[in-house]
């Protein structure tokens, strides 16, 4: 399921729960995640339903234009995703039903809701906590907020970022989201108000932020393009993920291993580990060590979380 070769098209989505029933179990006041679909959109215009367990797709969506972004709700029964503007057809945001009973085959083939975003084209998008609405990343560095229902833009920040918003990742609790830009900053803003709460300036183009679930801590990934930048045993490797400290907005750590951009980054939800995709071609599964769960993020400071 997983290409040799990662780019900004090719994005895979686990359903909130998978792998992890645990996640469940500790989080009751959520509606269940079942942990059984993947999602995924791909640059050959399909959204493709996948079981987790076997690997078996269980259902294809066709569209005019390639899908850039795929994300489920926080219960898995919706999928949002945003598909191409090109060849006459606007860029595009639907959002489908997934049908859960029986083995997952049966799924409607027209989205519950679809709009076309005015402005700047979507590339990034997420259901936030609060029902109907879904937080996007644009073209121009705009995020904004969209009644998925109507189509309406409730509110927006047009600065958000000075360049092309190319990830946007939200908190555990969907009250807050990270995203990262060509601009080479990653920010954190606030999924009701777009009030921008933290900003983490890097010196390169960043295409991936994610949030640590049980630390203090986002980690960031990007890198310059390859046309400079050679695959020598010099520069290799050093295409890093950034560790910033999520409240303090400073870099505590690197971890190297590429030797090409990091396209995509993915934590996984209980804080053991994380996973990188980079244009080397390489996934890169990264468990932390003793270390990065003694050390006190907040130096003296208790703080209960
Ligand atoms: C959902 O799946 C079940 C079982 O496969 C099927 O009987 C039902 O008709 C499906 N519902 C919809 C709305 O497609």
């Amino acid at each position: 399921m997983v290409t040799t070769e990662l780019f900004g098209l090719l994005m895979l989505t686990v359903s909130p729960a998978s792998f992890f029933p645990y996640v469940q179990k500790k989080i009751k006041r959520h509606p269940i995640a079942e942990s059984r679909f993947m999602i995924s959109g791909s640059a050959d215009n399909q959204l493709r339903l996948w079981n987790v367990a076997n690997g078996k797709c269980l259902y294809t969506w066709e569209f005019p234009t390639a899908v850039k972004r795929v994300a489920f709700s926080e219960d898995d029964k919706q999928v949002v995703c945003i598909t191409e503007q090109r060849m006459g057809h606007q860029c595009a945001i639907r959002v489908f039903n997934i049908n859960r009973s029986g083995d997952g085959t049966k799924q409607s083939k027209e989205p519950d809701h679809m709009f076309n975003p005015i402005g700047s084209k979507a590339n990034v998008c997420a259901f936030t906590a609060q029902p109907g609405v879904i937080v996007t990343g644009h073209e121009s560095g705009k995020v904004a907020l969209f009644n998925y229902k109507t189509g309406e833009e409730i509110d927006n920040n047009e600065r958000a970022h000075g360049d092309v918003v190319t990830d946007l990742q939200m908190s555990p609790d969907r009250t807050y989201c990270i995203t990262s830009s060509k601009d080479k900053s990653a920010r954190i803003h606030d999924t009701k108000t777009l009030d921008v709460i933290k900003t983490f300036t890097t010196e390169t183009p960043l295409n991936s932020a994610a949030i640590a679930p049980d630390k203090p801590y986002v980690l960031l990934g990007g890198g310059q393009e390859a046309m400079s930048v050679t695959t020598t045993s010099l520069r290799q490797g050093k295409f890093e993920t950034r560790f910033w400290h999520k409240v303090f907005e400073e870099e505590v750590g690197r971890v190297k291993g590429h030797f090409g951009p990091i396209n995509t980054i993915a934590v996984h939800p209980k804080g053991i580990s994380y996973s990188s995709g980079g244009e080397d071609g390489f996934v890169r599964v990264h468990h932390y060590d003793d270390s990065y769960f003694k050390t006190e993020p907040y130096g003296d400071l208790q703080i209960d979380t």
